[in-house]
């Protein structure tokens, strides 16, 4: 009788990714859920620079119903916040600002994007507990205008984890991805901290190469502290690794 042995998962700590490049994260303060106060968003920083991070894309919620930001206002507060920041981090690291967009019935209305620095990928997300009944449609006008859309933390919704088979994995982020909808891993994710079916899924997209970037989608400074514990066998943490160094590619 054959027996085929599991592979073995090991631990490993944020520092291990390799991070240099973030791109997803909530650090711009007073917009969203994210920092509330520049000081924490120094904190933030300071912290992810400790860690090896150096270019930090700030992806604030755009949302009409949540988080009902302009391009405009964001721009305005960005360019107001990074002169607020000690200097060591200014010289040391870039920034660029972008958004996190919900994909809802207002999302067609507008076209006041702002994309990650290649001007190209924009990243969208949907409820954690409802599916968005705009997002086949969405992702498909994104790439008629000429954009990519990245799906930010796929292995976070609900429903995909309600609907995840361990033969077929999700459908439609099968869907998705080979209608060319690139997909983005939370650093978090990889500790198990949001359950069994997020841990299925995120390991059948990292094994089936399905994730093109990894982020941290930080939104308090006490958080990172929690990025290690990260359960994954060898291969797949070399996997997580060329996410961090694809994240460069986006900063030319
Ligand atoms: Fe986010």
């Amino acid at each position: 009788m054959l027996f085929f042995k599991k592979k073995k998962t090991e631990t490993y700590s944020f520092m291990d990714i390799g991070l240099t490049a973030d791109v997803h994260s909530h650090i711009l303060p007073g917009v969203d859920d994210g920092s509330q106060n520049v000081e924490e968003s120094t904190a933030i920083l300071t912290r992810l620079h400790e860690c090896g991070v150096r270019k930090v894309i700030f992806t604030p919620h755009v949302s009409r119903s949540m988080f009902p930001n302009t391009a405009a206002d964001l721009q305005a507060r960005f360019d107001a916040f990074i002169p607020t920041l000690p200097e060591k981090l200014r010289k040391e690291m870039r920034f660029h600002l972008a958004s996190e967009y919900m994909v809802d019935e207002f999302f067609a209305t507008s076209d006041d994007r702002l994309c990650w620095p290649d001007g190209r990928h924009i990243l969208i997300e949907m409820s954690y507990y409802e599916r968005s009944r705009e997002i086949r449609d969405e992702i498909f006008n994104l790439q008629m205008a000429g954009l990519l859309p990245v799906l930010a933390h796929p292995e976070r919704y609900v429903f995909y984890q309600k609907a995840w088979d361990k033969k077929k994995g999700v459908a439609e982020l099968q869907e998705f991805f080979d209608a060319g909808c690139k997909l983005q891993l939370n650093v978090m994710s990889l500790t198990g901290a949001y359950g069994e079916g997020s841990t299925a899924i995120l390991r059948w997209l990292l094994d089936n190469d399905m994730y093109s970037f990894v982020g941290t989608d930080v939104h308090a400074c006490r958080q990172i502290n929690h990025f290690n514990g990260i359960q994954l066998t060898p291969a797949q943490m070399d996997k997580v690794r060329a996410l961090a160094r694809n994240n460069e590619t986006l900063f030319g």
